[in-house]
């Protein structure tokens, strides 16, 4: 019996092999009585707008999409993962022409929201409540925002804006955009305060990442006046996190591109490009990026204060 096994490993080896030459693997798969499953080697999306997938998420696994009650989604005491197929999007407070979908908030412990706004045609953003500070990116379509001092900034795909508490501001959308938006109640400090901030990614320099090999960027300063940040991670396939982190900072984040294997607490959940994560203090939390393109992912945390 022992043999048997080993000669039919073996066999199989040499025929995907064959059959990777000959090009023809889907084929000849389905029809020796393999398990079918849609190709990794499909999926490269080089040729598609940056940021495509989060707003065309795959509602994977594609062949389990009609299983009634499936879904990868996950809501526990200490993370959440929520993912496309979860989402449900309402008219947002204040906001005209717009739907949001509410992905964290305070009921599951984070001191801040993260939505998703998809702006219509003609629509317009109302303000954060009072004292709250604004954090906006742009995933799909543009978005013209008109800030406290009446200057306007087009805020394309890649785009950010970070608008402080209390400030007057709107956008407004002609077409349509997609946003993803964290606001928190700004946490004062004496003598501190801080200021508009607009940029975009590819703008923002690489910073070091000691014993780590994923590239990072901080989307605002890390100056005392602000309580978050927004961090952009890429990995490349095959790399992971070296910390197995477990801190006191909580976290929103969005996969932007890519697909693995995040880790929270005691379990290990395949993810993909358009999942978004709630990470409670403390839960323990770690990273791998699998498949065939590179991984990258928009981080809420909290910094620059006093736990107590
Ligand atoms: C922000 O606005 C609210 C409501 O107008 C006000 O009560 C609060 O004092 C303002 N905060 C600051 C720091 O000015
Ligand atoms: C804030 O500034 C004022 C005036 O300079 C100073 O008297 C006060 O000590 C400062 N407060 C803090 C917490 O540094």
């Amino acid at each position: 019996m022992p043999k048997m096994q080993s000669f039919s490993v073996f066999s199989v080896q040499l025929y995907l092999l064959l059959s990777l030459m000959l090009g023809v693997l889907e084929v000849s798969l389905s029809q020796e009585g393999f398990c079918t499953a849609p190709s990794i080697l499909k999926t490269d999306s080089n040729a598609l707008p940056l940021y495509w997938k989060v707003t065309n998420p795959t509602l994977s696994p594609s062949h389990l999409q009609d299983l009634p009650g499936f879904t990868r989604s996950v809501y526990k005491r200490d993370h959440a993962l929520i993912t496309p197929e979860s989402q449900v999007f309402s008219p947002l407070p204040a906001w005209t022409n717009t739907l949001g979908a509410y992905l964290i908030t305070p009921a599951m412990g984070s001191h801040f929201v993260m939505y998703l706004a998809k702006m219509q045609e003609n629509s317009k953003s109302g303000l954060p409540l009072s004292d709250a500070e604004r954090f906006i990116f742009v995933l799909h379509g543009t978005a013209v925002l008109i800030d406290a001092s009446g200057y306007t900034h087009n805020l394309n795909v890649d785009s950010y804006a970070y608008l402080p508490p209390n400030s007057t501001h709107h956008l407004n959308c002609e077409a349509t955009a997609t946003l993803v938006v964290f606001e928190r109640r700004y946490s004062y400090l004496e003598n501190y305060s801080t200021g508009l901030i607009v940029g975009t990614t590819d703008k923002q320099p690489l910073l070091e990442t000691p014993g780590e090999v994923f590239e990072l960027r901080k989307l605002l300063p890390t100056s005392l006046p602000y309580d978050f940040n927004i961090h952009i991670m890429d990995f490349q396939p095959g790399e992971f996190l070296n910390v197995k982190e477990v801190h006191y900072n909580q976290h929103g984040l969005l996969l932007l591109e890519g697909q693995g294997i995040y880790r929270l607490g005691d379990s290990w959940y395949p993810v993909q490009a358009g999942d978004a994560i709630w990470m409670a203090p403390f839960v323990p939390q770690w990273y791998a990026a699998l498949g065939k393109s590179r991984t990258r992912y928009l981080l809420y945390k909290d910094v620059n204060r006093n736990p107590m």
